[in-house]
Order: C-alpha cells, then structure tokens, then sequence
C-alpha cells in the first residue's frame, strides 16, 4: 500500500473509542507485553541514562500509559499524534473529559512505583502527575521532514528534546526499510547529541487490526530494526526481545522487542 493510501486510510477509520476498546481486548490476552514495556520504560528512565527536561512522546494514539513514569522526571513533556481524533481525545483525557478509561494500564505503572499502597490512589496521584507534565499535545507525521508541526509547540517545550518515546508505531506507516531508516533519522534531529529513543514494538508483524479494520505494520525483523537505527545514527542500544505468545488474538508476529538507545 502506498504511504499516501496509508495516511488516508488512518485519518479516516481510525477512532480513538475504537482503539480504545481494542487495546482493552489486547491487554487481556497480551497482558505480559504491557508489563513487559511499562517496566522497561520505568527501569530506563530510573537509571537516569536519560537526563533533562523535555520529552517527546510519538505516535501517542489516545493513550497515557507510556509517558506515566516519565512524568516523574521530566517536567515538560509533548504528545503526538498523526489522527485528528486521537489528538481530540487526548486533549479531553487531559481536561478529565474523556469518556476513555485508561486505568488498567496505568495500573501497571503505578504498581511498578508502588505496589505497597492502593493502587487506586497511586494511580490517582500518577494521573494528575501526567496532567501537569503535559504541556502540548500537537500534530506529528513521521513520513515528513520536521516530524512536528512546530507551530502547536509552546516554546518551552520545542526540541531539541532529551528523550522520545514511541510505543508500537514507528512502523505503522512505512511501505519499506527505506522509510523506516528515514523515520528514525527524522527523530534523531528532534533529540540533542545524547538525547535517547526508547522504541517497543511487535517484530516481524504485517498488519493488526482494530474492530475488524486492517492497519499495516512494516515487517520487518529485530535485525533489520538494529540495522536501521545504526544506519540512522543511533548507538549504544540495549535490546530486548521477548518470544511470540500463542493466544486467541488475531495478530500474526515474530516476538515483541524494547529498545533504548542513543543519539550519537
Ligand atoms: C498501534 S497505534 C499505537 C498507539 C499508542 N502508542 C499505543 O501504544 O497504544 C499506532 C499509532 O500510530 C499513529 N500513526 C499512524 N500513522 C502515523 C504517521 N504517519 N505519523 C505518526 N503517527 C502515525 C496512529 O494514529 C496510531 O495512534
């Protein structure tokens, strides 16, 4: 499918309420995923390898969970996404307006901060922690030049940034390795010399679905993700790779992977 059909077919059928719903169906059968990337982002970003003020989150979806534990330490942080509706609902979540609930998620973050207490009330705690630390949630295209629409970023929170996180989506919108090398060299100049990229997806995936509606992802294998960051200017990465899980959902896959790693 051409990029341009791609970008169509996203900005018309994907809905936040739907992905929403679909997550939720995820979770429970992948549940060891979410705990997997949650506890990575929490161990990295807790070794302090990546220090600073200024996080960007890509390909965010309607989602929190990812940037929860980096509201503990970065002060400024940036949401982003490619659909308009996405970025309407997120907006809403932060308002505490959104009729999308996504407290089994930040469940898992919230036990990894404190698993002695309510879970109830960390999580609480956690919410408004994100709430405070978000200070833009803006358009993003990885397939263009700048990434960003710079013009909805408030300056205190324009790049360079010290740390992105892109959770399953970098390869979302890429027709081939070319392009998947083109998107990380468009994110390495959106992070300073030094800044880090934690990276999670499912490796050697083709396409996933929400309510019946096909998305595509770029199949591609650990080894050709570790090339192309390479290629991309990226080094020092740590890699983790996690084996395939047999369960009822329909997603076809080689195994599921985290990776931070470094602009050099
Ligand atoms: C599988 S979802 C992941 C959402 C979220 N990070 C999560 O973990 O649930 C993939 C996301 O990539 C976004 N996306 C699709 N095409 C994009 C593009 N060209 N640029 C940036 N994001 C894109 C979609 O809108 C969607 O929110």
């Amino acid at each position: 499918m051409a990029e341009e059909v791609v970008k169509q077919n996203f900005k018309e059928n994907l809905k936040a309420i739907e992905y929403h719903e679909e997550l939720h169906g995820i979770l429970r059968t992948l549940h060891i995923y979410f705990e997997i990337t949650a506890s990575f982002i929490y161990d990295v970003l807790k070794s302090r390898r990546f220090e600073g003020k200024k996080l960007l989150e890509v390909g965010s979806g309607a989602t929190v969970h990812s940037i929860a534990s980096a509201s503990a330490y970065f002060p400024i942080i940036v949401q982003s996404d490619f659909v308009e509706d996405n970025l309407e609902n997120l907006k809403l979540w932060h308002k505490g307006q959104s009729p999308l609930d996504w407290s089994a998620f930040l469940d898992i973050v919230a036990s990894l901060e404190d698993f002695k207490s309510d879970v109830q009330e960390v999580r609480a705690k956690l919410e408004s922690r994100i709430r405070k630390s978000v200070k833009a949630i803006v358009h993003c295209d990885f397939l263009k030049d700048g990434v960003l629409k710079l013009e909805e970023v408030p300056a205190e929170a324009s790049p360079p940034y010290d740390l992105i996180i892109a959770v399953q989506c970098l390869e979302v919108p890429c027709g081939d390795l070319e392009s998947f090398v083109n998107v990380l060299k468009r994110l390495k100049k959106l992070l300073r010399k030094g800044g880090g990229l934690i990276l999670s997806s499912f490796h050697d995936c083709e396409e996933w679905e929400v309510r019946k509606k096909k998305f595509p992802h770029l199949k591609i294998s650990l080894k050709e993700i570790v090339a192309a960051l390479d290629k991309a200017g990226f080094g020092n990465h740590d890699v983790k790779r996690f084996s395939p899980l047999v369960t009822d959902y329909n997603l076809t896959y080689g195994g599921y992977y985290c990776i931070a790693t470094e602009a050099l």
